[in-house]
Formats: structure tokens, C-alpha cells, sequence
């Protein structure tokens, strides 16, 4: 018996760290970017995979989560743990901001239902995301488990149900892999720790990041490109001012914006991994993209947005 699950990756349009306090976020799935997994009954123990071994090696807290959770889903299914084997193929960066253990996980949950012949429901495929996503990243908002498992973009707000939303807008946009490891669970508890600290610093803008996100929501419906850039403009001076950003990726800003982009921020956890930049084209989206490569960038990915419309 061979089965095997996939899911997509995430990106988080506004929202970040001020979504685990309560306020909106909106995130799009960026579907051509999927990890696949695939289990298969065989002699082997699923521990020995070349995956497996590199994710121990890279991300030992990513490796703790999925191995708690395919250990969870063998109970629940009543698995027979020796005889499984587990491949991951994934097309995502490791600790970017995009969604990869989201998506690791959720793809897993898939091919284990699949290899049982038991449905799977989207909140039950959702839960199971987020029990390893708790070990990931300790306190998550879930709106990674939520994004991995939409096909359309949301509105997302902590322990409310979701809601996918369709956009009318033309725009790229630009993903840029600074290529720095970005530990999510790091920052998430640096900030709980400023705004302890701080919090007539810190809760204001908390609640101006969630405005941006309702306004963003706004524009995608109703195609107001350069107010948008100036939404994402607004978010990044508000990251800056939290912590969530540093030089590398400021200096990654600046080129980006210099090369066209109406504006650029970090998406997901920040303090490293990926930032998003607009662009209003495909022409401007690759000399965004080739400048940022210039200055050192890992790699970059183009999403156009009208496939969400
Ligand atoms: C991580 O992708 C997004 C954060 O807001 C954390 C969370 O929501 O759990 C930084």
C-alpha cells in the first residue's frame, strides 16, 4: 500500500504576530509551492528517510513537531508504526515564513487518511496541523494551519471562523528569500516580552496592523494598487518598530524599493526569512526580483494575483 498527501504553502499579505494578539490578518495559499508526502507500507522505519535526517539536522523543533504528530496519527489510526515508511518532498524553504512545517504537516495528515482509507474532514486536517504546529512554533495563532489547507485567500481572526474572500486586483507580487533562517517561535515570544514591557509601545500597534489588514482586505476587492503599497509600507515601519525586522532585511527593503516595488515587508515571523514586495507588473516584478538577487538575496518566487480573483 502507498499513499500520498499534499498541501501548499502560505503568505501573510498583513497581519503578522499582531494576528496571535487578536487582530485580522490577510494571507493568500501559494498553491504552486507544495510539499508532497508519501507513505507506503515496507520493511523500513519511517525515522531512516534522507528527509528526516536533514530535518533533524536543520530544524530539530520541526523535526520534534512532525515526529509527534505522525506518532499521533498512527495511534489515531491504528497504524502499525514499524512497517511505515515516510518520503516529504517539498518545494518550500525551511523556517521562511512560508508555511513549510504548516504544509509538511498537513500533507502527512493527508497521506496517513489516505493510507488508512479514512475521510478527512477540513477541521479535523486543520487540528492536526496545528497540534504540530503548537510543538513548532508553542503558541501559534492558526493562521498557518488555516492558510496551507485554503485554496482562496482569508480573513483570518484568531478562534473565529474564517473567512476566503475573492480579490479583484491586478498585481504581482514578488517573495524574497532573504536566505536567514527566521525562527517564528523566537520572535512571536520576543514580542510577547516588549509588549509586557512596553505596552503603551507595543498595543497601539497591534491594533494599526490590524487596520491595515482591514483596509488591504478592501483594496484586493477593489484593485487599489498603490494604496496598497502604502499599506505595506505602513506595516513594515510598524515591524521595524517592533523588532521584527533587521538590517539585512531593511537594506533588502531599500533595494527592493529603489528597483520599483510600491512597497515591500516582511511576511510570517520575521527576524530573517522572506519578504513580499508589490509590483503592479511582470516586467517590474523581475527587475525587483533581479536587483534584490544583486544585493544577495537567496532566491525570489512571482505570484500573480489574479489567479485569486
Ligand atoms: C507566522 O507565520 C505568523 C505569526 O503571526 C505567528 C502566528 O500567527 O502564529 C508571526
Amino acid at each position: 500500500m502507498i499513499a500520498t498527501g499534499k498541501a501548499h504553502g502560505k503568505l501573510i499579505l498583513v497581519g503578522e504576530h499582531a494576528v496571535v494578539y487578536g487582530q485580522p490578518a490577510i494571507t493568500i495559499p501559494l498553491l504552486n509551492l507544495q510539499v508532497q508526502a508519501t507513505v507506503k507500507s515496507a520493511p523500513a522505519a519511517y525515522l531512516s528517510s534522507d528527509y528526516y535526517q536533514g530535518l533533524l539536522a536543520q530544524a530539530p523543533q520541526d523535526f520534534a513537531g512532525i515526529k509527534s504528530l505522525v506518532n499521533r496519527l498512527e495511534e489515531d489510526l491504528k497504524l502499525e508504526p514499524t512497517t511505515l515508511a515516510l518520503q516529504i518532498n517539498s518545494a518550500l524553504p525551511l523556517e521562511r515564513g512560508l508555511g513549510s512545517s504548516a504544509a509538511t504537516g498537513a500533507a502527512i495528515c493527508r497521506a496517513f487518511f489516505a493510507l488508512a482509507q479514512k475521510d478527512l474532514s477540513c477541521q479535523t486536517l486543520i487540528n492536526y496541523t496545528n497540534f504540530s504546529e503548537e510543538i513548532i512554533h508553542g503558541t501559534p495563532s492558526g493562521v498557518d494551519a488555516a492558510t496551507v489547507n485554503s485554496k482562496q485567500p482569508l480573513y483570518f481572526i484568531k478562534n473565529q471562523e474564517t473567512s476566503p474572500f475573492a480579490m479583484n486586483f491586478h498585481g504581482y507580487l514578488v517573495i524574497i528569500d532573504s536566505g536567514i533562517k527566521g525562527k517564528t517561535g523566537a520572535a512571536v515570544a520576543a514580542l510577547r516580552l516588549l509588549k509586557k514591557e512596553q505596552p503603551e509601545f507595543v498595543n497601539p500597534r497591534l491594533e494599526e496592523l490590524g487596520s491595515l489588514a482591514q483596509q488591504a482586505r478592501k483594496l484586493l476587492q477593489t484593485d487599489g494598487l498603490l494604496e496598497l503599497g502604502q499599506v505595506f509600507r505602513a506595516a513594515q515601519k510598524i515591524l521595524r518598530e517592533l523588532q521584527i525586522s533587521n538590517q539585512q532585511l531593511d537594506q533588502l527593503v531599500q533595494g527592493a524599493s529603489q528597483a520599483g516595488a510600491l512597497g515591500t515587508k516582511i511576511t510570517g515571523g520575521g527576524r530573517g526569512g522572506c519578504l513580499v514586495a508589490l509590483a503592479s507588473d511582470f516586467d517590474q516584478a523581475q527587475k525587483i526580483g533581479q536587483a534584490v538577487l544583486r544585493q544577495g538575496a537567496a532566491q525570489v518566487f512571482f505570484q500573480d494575483l489574479k489567479i485569486y480573483s
